[in-house]
């Protein structure tokens, strides 16, 4: 009796367990900062409590250098038990005002270890940017007490070393400051040393035990933005787009921003709660200064904290007022300062600046720009045929159909469940005919099983990362037992890279690419889900110093295999969920597995446009939301808002009901085709975008201040953003809404895009909203290229030809750009492309070419004719006249909307079959 009373209790508490696991964050899993040792201790520092001093300032190979060492280092000496080692410093000064500071423990004093420097993310050709100073001049700068050492950083620019105390910063030259480190006092540089005897350096959480082989080695630091409203960045969080502050009177947040890549089950949609990936990078932006940005390479556990107005009055220290400056205190686990000062002054210099250290978005291939078809899991190939071909029926285009974890073998990847899918090449090939492709999903993870490949090659040859003892690192995850590649190790991703040829993943053809997930790394039963921190990676490296950047490199070695696969001729297309500083160069990234709730449709906003400010230009959310089955209006919002996304993909729970776009009756089948139909017309302006994102790092879509840098309004507004500089989107995020209240920024009017009425600049309009579409306008001002005619997928829209939409300002005039390559191949880096700018002004359309000579034998070429130029803001004009060509042609005016709404200063010229590739001019008579 006693027996099942017990069981019936265990029973009901299993099931109360599963009930609190479905619907909320399992807060208990995750340290907070107060559970974290170095993020508790740096938190309690007290301003100015640092004390340090510069001393022995010299130039060397073109830096400066010194060293930083406690004030009277020589007497405290004595009473302590052990001698500070002075700390090696190191500032060198780029083009494009940039300016790197590093400071590290001397190796030639003997730590017991070497610290560890993240490799493989800076640009190898960064070094070529280097300014090689020639001299510092030392001063005695606005009423300091000791002298400072100034170098060049720019014409407008200066770096400045102050010796005591010591603080780096930026700043205009002779004037304002744009950038500080250490003004507050609370730089800290744990050393490492011998255990005392006394010692535990054990850190507990949970059943969890880090060893902590190396004690206490954290490193914090505050760093000031000067000119500030806003600061920005730091994902991944999934919170507002400008920070809020988490310390000082009333702050919304009390824990700091965490980054620390996690597998975080149900994520809260607004909280400082770090999630999948981590870039350790912050922008502010101003009305005073404008936009400025740091950047710490480091790939430790890092918190931070943004300190609101009042932070310093908590320890009893005040300092100077703070208008128009916001601190914010860095605090990371280990690692060594490597930091960027980015001084802007608009927020695309300071796009074009991280890019010139990290690198710019891997030019993608145009299918990837599509839609993209994902579920948890499509079950077979019946599955994915009917699927594939529902999409043809309904008249919906998609580019990717996705296989999730369950078409493997037991979960070992790179294998097919030959029982779901035996014939997979088959099914591509199906899918290939139509222009369409597939991802399959490779997650980190190998199942430990003696007699698969990946299992047995990896542990011959000792390529899996270790744990503690040196033992290989064996942890829990789909598969059940499981084991990681060390790709921090370049043979090691190169042996990953080398699975993905046609010869070695069996069943995979040309149109295959992958989806790597999981590569936080997600560790089912380690500490807070992950891998423990002291298990050891290439180089005796502990994981805690590079656990943020595992899913760097993971994504690396897995796009390095889609290249070597086909001989470097075409673009690897890889989406990771895990990223660091860099990961741009790997391919895309999501936002994980978000809920299909209203709330978390709104912060993916804001999620997306972080991402963006941070180098990631090709994001998106799952569309839909990933847990929970979203109401139908929920979902055709959704489809309605990620048509915008740069990353354009549907995807669900296996819980979840089917979702594909015709199951939810023919309205909302409408609906959704309409939507995506209008990513797909849009599609020739999204690729020029991303050939943008490409050359300069300014990405795809963008918040509203990159384009209106000198609008107040617009700094913290994370519910609209712009698709480049010509479209304004704004997101419905509630239910039944009638209306949206949209602020249209700028001293321009706007176009909606599909009246074409104008709306003035510089207001916000409350406008009516129906279930049709969500607010978007075209600037005034830009010509936007579209391909209006409806196919199955983007690669079949190659030869359809084009329609210009320009929308013209109080000037009438309007410019815009388009971009064509092959799509695919790299040959445009050999300038075998095109790259045409459209002019309207006095009455004249003009194309011509800014695209460089070719260089070599590749060339491009396209017979792509426009068929149709869309005027707004125009009427009356009844023919043009194609000039080159001399031929005239009509124009029609009248409304643009089918159901008689719209602008009436509406012109269409019709068939002036231009080809983009010519040079010419439309007149208008
Ligand atoms: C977690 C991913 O975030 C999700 O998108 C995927 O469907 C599941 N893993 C299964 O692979």
């Amino acid at each position: 009796m006693a027996s099942t009373t017990r069981t019936a209790a265990l029973l009901l508490l299993l099931l109360l367990l599963q009930q609190s696991s479905v619907f909320s964050w399992k807060k208990e899993e995750f340290r907070n900062c107060n559970q974290t040792p170095f993020c508790k201790r740096a938190r309690s520092r007290k301003p100015g409590s640092s004390n340090l001093v510069v001393t022995d300032v010299s130039i060397n190979d073109g830096d400066l250098t010194a060293k930083l060492q406690p004030k009277n280092a020589g007497e405290a000496k004595e009473e302590q038990d052990e001698v500070v080692k002075p700390l090696i410093l190191k500032l060198s000064a780029y083009q494009d005002g940039i300016l790197r500071l590093k400071i590290d423990e001397d190796p030639s004093l003997d730590p017991p270890k070497k610290r560890f420097e993240v490799p493989d993310v800076v640009l190898p050709l960064f070094d070529e940017k280097k300014l090689w100073l020639q001299r510092v001049s030392t001063e005695v700068l606005d009423g300091d007490s000791a002298p400072s050492s100034i170098v060049y950083l720019s014409e407008a620019y200066e770096g400045v070393v102050r010796h005591d105390p010591f603080e780096v910063y930026v700043r205009k030259k002779g004037g304002d400051r744009v950038l500080s480190l250490n003004s507050h006092g609370l730089f800290d540089f744990e050393q490492l040393r011998k255990k005392k005897e006394d010692e535990d350096w054990e850190e507990r959480f949970r059943s969890h035990t880090d060893t902590r082989p190396y004690g206490p080695q954290s490193i914090s630091f505050d760093v000031s933005f000067y000119g500030a409203n806003f600061v920005y960045g730091i994902p991944e969080h999934a919170t507002s787009l400008a920070l809020k502050a988490t310390r000082g009177p009333g702050v919304e947040f009390s824990e700091p921003y965490r980054l620390f890549n996690l597998d975080v089950f149900e994520y809260l949609h607004d909280s400082p709660f770090g999630i999948y990936g981590s870039i350790p990078y912050m922008l502010s932006h101003g009305k005073a200064h404008g936009t400025s940005g740091f950047f710490w390479l480091n790939a430790a556990e890092m918190q931070i904290d943004v300190l609101g107005t009042g932070w310093d009055s908590e320890s009893g220290i005040v300092l100077p007022s703070s208008q128009g400056r916001i601190d914010t205190l860095w605090m990371s686990e280990a690692g060594i300062v490597d930091a960027f000062f980015f001084v802007g002054p608009g927020p695309k210099d300071v796009m074009r600046q991280y890019a010139s250290v990290t690198g710019t978005l891997a030019m993608q291939q145009f299918f990837a720009t599509g839609y993209h078809q994902c579920r948890w899991n499509y079950r077979d190939e019946e599955d994915v045929e009917q699927v594939d071909s529902k999409f043809d029926e309904f008249d919906i285009p998609y580019d990717v159909i996705w296989l999730d974890i369950e078409h493997t073998d037991g979960k070992r990847y790179l294998t097919w469940d030959r029982a779901a899918f035996p014939h997979p090449e088959e099914m591509q090939n199906k899918l290939a005919a139509k222009g369409r492709h597939m991802v399959t999903i490779a997650d980190p993870h190998i199942k430990r099983d003696e007699s698969f490949y990946l299992h047995k090659e990896a542990t011959q040859k000792g390529f899996y990362v270790k744990d503690a003892t040196g033992k290989d690192f064996d942890g829990w995850c789909w598969p059940g037992a499981s084991s990681y590649p060390d790709t921090l190790n370049p043979e090691i991703r190169s042996w990953w890279a080398e699975k993905f040829s046609f010869k070695n993943y069996v069943g995979s053809t040309p149109i295959l690419y992958i989806w790597n997930d999981m590569n936080e790394p997600s560790v089912f039963n380690g500490p807070e889900l992950t891998m423990p921190r002291d298990a050891l990676h290439y180089g005796g490296v502990e994981h805690r110093e590079l656990h943020n950047a595992y899913g760097y490199y993971f994504h690396m070695a897995t796009s390095d295999g889609l290249l070597k696969r086909a001989d470097g001729k075409d673009r690897p297309f890889v989406l990771s969920r895990s990223f660091f500083a860099g990961s741009q160069r790997n391919g895309a990234v999501w936002t994980g597995d978000n809920t299909a709730d209203w709330d978390q449709f709104r912060v993916s906003v804001p999620m997306v446009l972080t991402l963006s400010l941070t180098g990631i230009s090709f994001s998106g959310a799952d569309v839909g939301g990933f847990f929970g089955n979203p109401e139908p209006e929920l979902l055709v919002r959704w489809y309605q808002l990620g048509a915008y996304y740069p990353f354009f993909r549907g995807h669900a729970h296996h819980d979840t009901k089917r979702r594909e776009p015709w199951l939810f009756g023919e309205r909302n089948t409408e609906l959704i085709r309409e939507a995506i139909h209008i990513r797909y017309t849009l599609l020739p302006y999204f690729y020029t975008l991303f050939r943008q994102a490409n050359t300069s790092g300014i990405p795809v879509v963008r918040p509203l201040w990159m384009e209106f840098p000198e609008d107040e309004a617009t700094f913290n507004n994370d519910e609209a953003f712009m698709v480049g500089n010509s479209l304004l989107v704004q997101g419905i995020y509630t239910e039944n809404a009638k209306h949206a209240s949209v602020y249209l920024p700028g001293g321009q009017s706007w176009y909606d895009l599909r009246t074409g009425i104008t709306y003035k600049g510089g207001v916000t309009h409350n406008l009516e909203v129906s279930e049709e579409s969500i607010p978007a306008f075209q600037k005034a001002g830009t010509i936007i290229p579209r391909k209006d005619r409806s196919r199955r997928s983007s690669t079949q829209m190659v030869n359809d030809p084009y329609t210009l939409v320009i929308a013209l300002n109080g000037s009438l005039a309007a410019e815009g750009e388009l971009y064509v390559d092959d799509g695919k191949s790299f040959s445009f880096e050999q300038g075998a492309y095109m790259h045409r700018r459209f002019v309207f002004s006095d009455g004249k359309l003009t194309s011509s070419n800014i695209a460089p000579p070719a260089s070599g034998k590749a060339l491009f070429t396209s017979e792509c004719v426009i068929e149709r130029i869309i005027i707004l803001g125009l009427s009356g004009a009844k023919s043009a006249l194609v000039e080159s060509a001399n031929y005239r042609v009509d124009i029609e005016s009248g409304p643009l909307n089918l159901r008689g709404r719209g602008s009436s200063a509406v012109l269409t010229i019709r068939k002036p079959n231009v080809r983009i590739k010519d040079d010419w001019t439309i007149k208008i008579l």
